[in-house]
């Protein structure tokens, strides 16, 4: 068994808004690099972090200190140099200065809501999320927690899985360099004067 040096460790955070693509994209990827795969929602409920259910929002509530602290005793038993962490608040649950890099995908509001849509999601619900991905939620949170050095902007929009993994592996083979700003929903829709049906509250 190879022991791998923690120094040489590199933990990739997938993030984005729900439906996206994280989930898909960081499977690929976790094959690719023969990393080690966390998927966040099923960590809380394996691990018991679960404290309860927003009915307003429809989502679980979950302790992100705690989540942190066990993700942290979790990723130290591990013998994988890459670890991918798949969750739209994954930027939270490790401390910045070991994150070796973030992926935010970014998906088109009308794409985002067609998934949104087969899942079966609440109105309120899709709205929340829309605005959440016009709004760069989970762009501003990763700049904000781990610097804008360590955060990598994708389009998924019309792209396929095999297409996203490849453009995440030719960045951290130093081969692309990352991209922040790369989309501009918010302007994009106001000029084709499309705000009202996806910006709802
Ligand atoms: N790049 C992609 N192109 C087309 N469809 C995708 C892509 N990535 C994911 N999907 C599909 O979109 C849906 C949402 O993907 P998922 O990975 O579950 O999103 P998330 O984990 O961000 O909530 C799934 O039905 C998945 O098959
Ligand atoms: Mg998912």
């Amino acid at each position: 068994m190879v022991n791998y040096d923690l120094k040489e460790r590199r933990i990739i955070i997938v993030t984005g808004t729900p439906g996206v693509g994280k989930s898909a994209v960081s499977r690929a990827l976790s094959k690719e690099l023969k990393a080690e795969y966390i998927d966040l929602t099923e960590f809380v409920k394996k691990h018991g972090l679960i404290e309860g259910y927003d009915e307003d929002r429809e989502t679980f509530i979950v302790d992100e200190e705690k989540v942190c602290i066990r993700l942290q005793e979790f990723i130290e038993g591990l013998n994988a140099q890459n670890i991918v962490i798949d969750g739209h608040y994954g930027v939270f649950t490790v401390s910045p200065e070991k994150v070796y890099r973030v992926f935010v995908l970014r998906r088109h509001p009308a794409e985002l809501r067609e998934v949104l849509l087969a899942r079966g999601y609440s109105d309120r619900k899709i709205a929340e999320n829309l605005a959440s991905e016009i709004l760069d939620v989970c762009l501003i949170d990763a700049i904000k927690r781990c610097g804008r050095d360590k955060v990598c902007e994708i389009d998924v929009t019309g792209k396929d899985v095999g297409c996203v993994v490849k453009k995440i592996v030719e960045n951290l083979s130093g081969r692309r360099p990352c991209e922040i700003g790369i989309v501009d929903w918010l302007g994009e829709l106001e000029r084709e004067g499309r705000l009202d049906e996806f910006l709802t509250f």
